[in-house]
């Protein structure tokens, strides 16, 4: 697939079909991904791929998390009610998805501005993979408010949690959001 339209098309998706997704295209997925680039070249991320009764467990876990994020929802969301019920919704299940990804650095220190970084250009091209290999995925942070509850589950020691990323085939046509104007601004150009 070309990398511009991966980029364009790819969209957060909420809602996944059944149909497993095999280890070997997920293990061929990150072969790409881990490609990113890191801080003084520390790769320091760490990603736990969770499948089966591992990840409904992690599941039952992380939607404890809307519980934190309901009374900011309702506060940005107020004249759209709907879109807090999507996410409730959401949050319950992760849209069914059959694989759920945990994004980690370490050692943990929630401090640490590159590590962030890091893992973050390493979830983008995850991302970017998975749509051209058919997959969709919805990168969260909501999760990260029970992040001492997922990483006790994963047994995960000194790491810091990133985003929870549920994956799997799409269910689901996401509207396409605009881009906000002016974004980026150029000095000393002719
Ligand atoms: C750092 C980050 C955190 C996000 N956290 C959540 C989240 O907790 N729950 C959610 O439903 N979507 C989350 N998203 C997805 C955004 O809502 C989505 O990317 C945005 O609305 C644009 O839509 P698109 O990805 O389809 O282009 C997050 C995205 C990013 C980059």
């Amino acid at each position: 697939m070309d990398l511009y339209e991966a980029i364009r098309e790819r969209r957060s998706i909420r809602k996944f079909k059944k149909r497993a997704v095999t280890k070997d295209l997920l293990e061929k997925i990150f072969d790409i991904a881990l490609w990113a680039p890191s801080g003084m070249n520390r790769q320091n991320w760490k990603f736990f791929v969770l499948a089966g009764e591992r990840k409904e467990e992690l599941i039952s876990i992380a939607a404890h998390s809307f519980e934190y994020l309901e009374p900011e929802l309702q506060k940005r969301f107020a004249d759209k009610p709907k879109i807090v019920e999507a996410t409730r919704r959401f949050f319950k299940r992760l849209g069914g998805a059959p694989v759920v990804v945990c994004a980690y650095f370490e050692p943990a220190n929630t401090e640490d501005v590159t590590s962030f970084q890091n893992v973050a250009a390493a979830i983008q091209n995850l991302l970017l993979v998975a749509y051209a290999e058919g997959l969709g995925s919805c990168w969260m942070t909501g999760p990260v408010t029970v992040a001492e509850e997922i990483s006790h589950f994963l047994r995960v020691g000194d790491m810091t949690l990133v985003a929870v990323i549920p994956m799997g085939y799409p269910d689901d046509t996401p509207k396409i959001p605009p881009r906000r104007p002016d974004r980026v601004a150029y000095q000393g150009f002719e």
